[in-house]
């Protein structure tokens, strides 16, 4: 008999590529799609698979060095094949390959139901390009799921793609428009999930609270998903303010599966950027959207995405986006400088100073920093219920997520996938110390 071969996969970006090279693994593990087994080692591999991002340049930088890398691997093992899927293939197509010509193989988001054939093309001695946007629905295509036990979280797409052009990024050119998978293949799915062990799903989508595949829209979903056995914790991200309808609002209040943890980018706090960044939506609005979502759930954890030194922010600007995470108050948070991306609106503009831009950074993430710390030194003295993920850092240490996301660890003899009630005694860098309660 021969050795399986084996497949090593790199995955960068959005927690949708998570779910991605998860699916691609899984195809191409089966006999029709080559029968490739995991190795942590690149150097063993037999097929490379960076599944990359292409958001800010560093992320698609990144990949060029990591294939700068991965080249003298091919000068080794001729048999071995690189492909390159995700945002960058879409964004780049061709241009990769003649960057880097150790690359076989490029894949675009929506086509990779195809790359069995293409490895078994490249394994032929055929490179291929694709990225196209199919018509037909990858999710079909990529047929039935494994069976065997999983950790208790998982991810599950349901949305993908985005029409609303936001000024700076590039998602809409490399996911493509907006589309929601039906609900009763994503309920499937989840009770396939479910059957495996997992107890947590996060919906995923580019746009995730525009999903429409259900009557009821991300609500109902949510709502359908609750009643699954053995589906307890539900979250979903990531939602754009101008599709944070009633229902969804009133589900936070109503569905106990639902988690009190929503994450509602913002980026900016001056009208004026949002405009320029075509947010359509004024600052003011989002502030009384968050306190109509607090008033439905009054502990829900809200985090946000900032983006600071968009073109034509001027200090006073940045002073309203600090005044307006001062007001919201974020318990978790994610901030960047602006990046030029080609091919968008944004990057043609007059840039800011990027001495400026990189000062108003520090001084915004010293402020979400301290928020942070403030909402996690609140957990101390309470209980919550930690799903436990694994073993932690320690011998005897168990480590997992309350349901307001935070990661706490314990020591404690707990099974994986169990939920325990615990006591938060500490406030960690970023995470929780708990006591089983
Ligand atoms: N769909 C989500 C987020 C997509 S990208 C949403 O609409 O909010 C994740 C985050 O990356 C964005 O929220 C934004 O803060 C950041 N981002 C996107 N493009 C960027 C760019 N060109 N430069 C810097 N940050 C960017
Ligand atoms: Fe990008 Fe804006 Fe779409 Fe989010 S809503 S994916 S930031 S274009
Ligand atoms: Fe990156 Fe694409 Fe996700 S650009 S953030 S991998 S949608």
């Amino acid at each position: 008999m021969t050795e399986a071969r084996k497949l090593f996969v790199r995955t960068y970006g959005c927690q949708m590529n998570v779910y991605d090279s998860e699916r691609m693994t899984e195809a191409l593990g089966t006999p029709a799609g080559g029968g490739y087994v995991v190795t942590d080692r690149a150097e063993d591999a037999d097929l490379i698979l960076l599944n990359t991002c292409h958001i800010r340049e560093k992320a698609a930088e990144k990949v060029y060095s990591e294939l700068g890398r991965l080249k003298p691997l091919k000068d080794a093992n001729p048999g071995l094949r690189i492909a390159v899927a995700g945002c960058v293939a879409q964004a780049e197509g061709d241009e990769i390959r003649r960057r880097q010509p150790a690359v076989d193989l490029v894949v675009g988001p929506q086509a990779y139901h195809r790359l069995p054939d293409l490895a078994a093309r490249a394994r032929a001695g055929t490179p291929a390009t694709d990225t196209a946007f199919p018509v037909e629905d990858k999710f079909d295509r990529l047929g039935a799921r494994p069976t065997a036990p999983r950790g208790p979280t998982a991810f599950l797409t349901v949305q993908e793609g985005c029409d609303k052009f936001c000024a700076f990024c590039v998602v809409p050119y490399t996911r493509g428009a907006e589309s929601s998978r039906p609900a009763a293949r994503i309920l499937d799915e989840a009770r396939g999930l479910a059957a495996r062990g997992v107890r947590e799903v996060t919906l995923l989508g580019q746009n995730v609270n525009a999903y429409h595949g259900h009557p009821g829209g991300l609500a109902g979903l949510v709502r359908d998903l609750a009643r699954i056995e053995g589906i307890v914790r539900i979250r979903y991200t990531t939602s754009h303010p101008n599709d944070m309808d009633d229902a969804l609002i009133a589900a936070h209040g109503e569905v106990r599966e639902l988690m009190p943890y929503l994450h509602l980018p913002v980026q900016s706090g001056s009208d004026k950027v949002l405009q320029a960044m075509n947010r359509k939506h004024t600052a003011d609005a989002y502030l009384r959207l968050i306190e109509r979502i607090r008033a439905a759930r009054p502990d829900i954890l809200v985090s946000g995405d900032f983006i600071v030194g968009f073109p034509g922010e001027t200090e006073a600007d940045f002073a309203e986006t600090m005044a307006l995470a001062e007001a919201v108050e974020y318990g978790a948070c994610y901030s960047f400088r602006y990046s030029p991306r080609p091919g968008t609106p944004a990057a043609d503009r007059p840039q800011v100073d990027a001495d400026a831009a990189a000062d108003r950074l520090a001084r915004l993430q010293a402020l979400l920093g301290a928020q942070q710390r403030a909402v996690q030194a609140r957990m101390v003295g309470r209980h919550v219920d930690v799903l436990v993920d694994r073993a932690g850092r320690e011998p005897g240490q168990i480590t997992g997520k309350s349901d307001h996301l935070h990661a706490v660890f314990a020591t404690a003899d707990l099974p994986r996938g169990a939920i325990a009630r615990m006591r938060i005694v500490r406030s960690a860098a970023n995470s929780l110390e708990g006591v089983p309660a």
